[in-house]
């Protein structure tokens, strides 16, 4: 299996003040079969991992809510190249990255293993799928501009060691 996604050795300092604000009395909006809402900047102030790659890329901070028992198909994101992920609530989920066989009956499969609030840089070029069959789940990601490749971010976060 190709290298599809990356967990950096660093945590989110800011996840704390992320849950919190998510359960704070936010307003949602709907995007197609998500619910989405923008994180204020003072939310992840001193945040290192965040300050660190923003330094040198330009970040969208989203929460996105995916509704529980629903399948997203497989597909590539079509806004970014890059994410960065780290799970706020609902741990029963399955990401997965995934290549066809030959008659596209069956596909191998590798999972992004989500926990202890690790952060995971996810190469969104190669196809992927969800899985939530548990309560909704939260996810704060970062996109990057559409011209940043994976292999860019991943090398930097290395160098950098985030
Ligand atoms: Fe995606």
């Amino acid at each position: 299996m190709s290298d599809n996604y990356y967990e950096l050795k660093n945590k989110l300092s800011s996840l704390q003040n992320i849950r919190a604000y998510v359960n704070s009395d936010v307003v949602w909006y709907r995007h197609y079969d998500v619910d989405v809402i923008e994180i204020p900047n003072i939310i992840l102030e001193n945040d290192i991992v965040l300050e660190t790659l923003s330094s040198k890329f330009k970040l969208t901070p989203l929460v996105i809510r995916f509704d529980s028992k629903k399948w997203h198909r497989w597909h590539v994101d079509a806004v970014r190249n890059v994410g960065l992920n780290s799970i706020v609530q609902g741990a029963v989920g399955h990401t997965v990255f995934g290549v066809p066989n030959k008659d596209g009956h069956y596909y191998e499969i590798d999972e992004v293993i989500y926990k202890n609030d690790n952060v995971i840089l996810l190469d969104v070029t190669k196809q992927h799928s969800i899985l939530n069959l548990g309560e909704p789940r939260v996810v704060f990601t970062i996109g990057f501009p559409k011209t940043v490749m994976y292999n860019e971010v991943k090398n930097f976060c290395i160098e950098n060691n985030l």
